[in-house]
């Protein structure tokens, strides 16, 4: 979909849904009043329970890193290479490094929006972004010591390979967010939380499928962290989606309408569907998928039955 109908349709929704604001307010607040309810359990598993943006900020500055200079010092880098690596799972190793990377130009774009001026997100990005640079940089360090070589550019390199078009359509996307103000904070957080969990899921999947030992040791300190990134962006997600119907409305719209998997955009279809597909082959891995990633997004308010996620993963597993 070009940018210019993204535009029109964004507005269209938001006149749309403003017009209906202002002929039933009242019907709108009742339902307001009914949504700061909602019943626990709608959580991530094992997550903790908020009840608001800065006690999900709270318990994230408490989490301390699983990437401490000590665990990383104490992985035996040099005997990578003593274990095999199966060829099939180094271009998704490349693509994880580089969507990782690619966190940077996330946060500049997040930046512009009114979703990068809240003062929650805003402190818990600036954390975020450093973790991510450095799960990048560790995946780009393990890809060397397994013997392939990435060369001393290839930030440069990956960032050149971004296409022109992407970044014009998300510099006008974030022109179409504004209008929305807070009511848009939502549907980011909703789209951060897919991805962190997508991210996450498929870091677990790599590690158990690569049987690399290694690999694993360094993957499970990156879950860990992924795990923290998905509770904050989920539990957000959650507060935001409970304040107003239009932003339900507005969230489950734009992430109907555009959310394709993680990094796609920014790097070429065919590289993200060979990653989908090989980490979540088949009915097995759709299946996966469906209960670790688009289950737990259907709990979020006014994500009940949202069967998006699954019916965009489902081509790419089963091809
Ligand atoms: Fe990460
Ligand atoms: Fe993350």
């Amino acid at each position: 979909m070009k940018a210019r109908d993204i535009l029109t349709i964004a507005f269209e929704q938001h006149n749309r849904i403003i017009s209906a604001q202002k002929s039933s307010s009242a019907a709108l607040v009742v339902k307001d009043l009914l949504c700061k309810n909602w019943p626990i359990g709608l959580l991530l598993e094992d997550s903790p329970l908020f009840e608001t943006d800065n006690d999900v900020l709270d318990w994230y500055e408490r989490q301390p890193r699983a990437l401490s200079k000590e665990f990383v010092d104490s992985i035996a880098w040099n005997d990578i290479k003593d274990h095999p690596l199966n060829p099939a799972f180094i271009p998704v190793l490349i693509y994880m490094r580089d969507i990782e990377y690619f966190t940077e130009m996330y946060y500049r774009e997040l930046l512009r929006t009114p979703t990068g001026k809240d003062p929650v997100i805003r402190k818990f990005m600036d954390r975020w972004s450093i973790e991510e640079n450095e799960h990048a940089n560790l995946l780009n360090r393990f890809l060397n010591e397994a013997g392939i070589q990435t060369g001393d550019r290839w930030q440069d390199e990956a960032r050149a390979r971004v296409p022109r078009r992407y970044v014009i359509e998300s510099y006008l996307l974030d022109i179409a967010a504004k209008p929305f103000g807070r009511y848009f904070h939502a549907a980011h957080m909703v789209w951060g939380a897919i991805n962190e969990i997508t991210t996450l899921q498929g870091y677990r999947r790599l590690a158990q499928l690569a049987g690399h030992p290694i690999l694993e040791q360094l993957l499970g300190a990156i879950i860990q962290e992924e795990s923290i990134h998905s509770n904050f962006y989920w539990n957000l997600a959650r507060l935001k989606l409970s304040q107003a119907k239009f932003s339900r409305d507005l969230a489950r719209f734009i992430i109907g309408k555009f959310w394709t998997p993680v990094g796609q955009g920014a790097k070429p279809e065919h590289e993200t569907n060979y990653v989908v597909a090989t980490l979540f082959q088949g009915p097995t891995g759709l299946d996966i998928f469906d209960r670790t990633v688009a289950s737990r997004i259907e709990r979020l308010p006014g994500f009940a039955g949202f069967k998006a996620l699954s019916e965009r993963v489902a081509p790419i597993v089963q091809a």
